[in-house]
């Protein structure tokens, strides 16, 4: 049997719309869901970077939440100046959508890491411990080559020495720049420094490989065929360490801490 042209279109028209309305249904319906995981996946890698859990480490939701909610304190700071800000509620804030609206967040100058705009509140983050503060979190943002890598970095109390980097948004080619997910990698950076003895955000990734932290601090091995990532990571750090970053926060922190 033979059907007219009509009948064909028609038909398919039929099943698109069919398909669509499931599509765009699905979507909606289980965008609280994704919401959910986005917010799990985040504190998952928080605790991961805290040295709290270990990488890739398989915690059901509940087990997250709550050792996120015993020992990370987000606190949201005037970026320019360094100081708390208690007026905004850390729970709600968004940096990255505070980012792109113009009246939380103004032009960034010109840099290497192509942060475009900065806000004017960030979010940053304690772990505790019992009590005792065992590093600093700050969130950490900046181009490699095919788009902007989101993540954070993590401090000892000292402010200098880092604990851990980790990054859970990025576009870069798996296997080459995808390699900054690579706990091999990531397991490079503990125990490195973030800032030389004057203060200056001195940490690199370098082209090749570095010695061990104590001979080698301020740098990392470069990730191999992917020169252009490695450099964005540099560029990042420094950028987000420096005094258009979180450089007034940590400075603030160290002379009250006397460290
Ligand atoms: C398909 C494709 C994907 C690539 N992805 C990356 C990448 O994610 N990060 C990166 O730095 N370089 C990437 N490169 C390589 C860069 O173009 C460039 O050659 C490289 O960064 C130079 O690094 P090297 O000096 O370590 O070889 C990619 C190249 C190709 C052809």
């Amino acid at each position: 049997m033979q059907h007219s042209n009509g009948y064909i279109v028609g038909f398919a028209a039929a099943v698109c719309a069919v398909c669509a309305v499931f599509v765009a249904g699905a979507a909606v319906g289980l965008k609280d869901r994704q919401e959910t995981n986005r917010l799990l996946d985040r504190q998952q890698k928080v605790l991961t970077v805290a040295g709290l859990i270990e990488e890739g480490a398989s915690l059901a939701p509940a087990e997250i939440t709550s050792l996120y909610e015993s020992s990370i304190e987000q606190k949201i700071i005037d970026l320019e100046t360094g100081e708390l800000d208690p007026a905004v509620d850390a729970r709600k804030f968004d940096q990255r959508k505070a980012s792109k609206d113009p009246a939380t967040s103004r032009v960034a100058p010109e840099n290497l890491a192509k942060v475009m705009r900065l806000p004017n509140q960030a979010l940053v983050f304690d772990v505790k411990k019992d009590g005792e503060l065992k590093a600093l979190i700050i969130p950490i943002e900046g181009y490699g080559l095919w788009g902007t890598l989101y993540g954070y970095l993590a401090l000892a109390p000292d402010a200098r020495t880092i604990v851990g980097i980790t990054f859970y948004s990025h576009k870069e080619t798996p296997g080459l720049g995808g390699e900054v997910d690579n706990p091999r990698w990531k397991a490079l950076w503990p125990g490195r420094m973030a800032f030389n003895e004057r203060g200056v955000p001195t940490i690199s990734v370098k082209k090749g490989p570095a010695g061990p932290p104590a001979e080698d601090p301020y740098q990392v091995d470069g990730l191999s065929g992917a020169t252009l990532t490695s450099r964005g990571v540099t560029n990042l750090l420094r950028f987000w360490l420096g005094e258009n970053g979180f450089g007034p926060y940590l400075e603030k922190y160290r002379a009250q801490a006397g460290v």
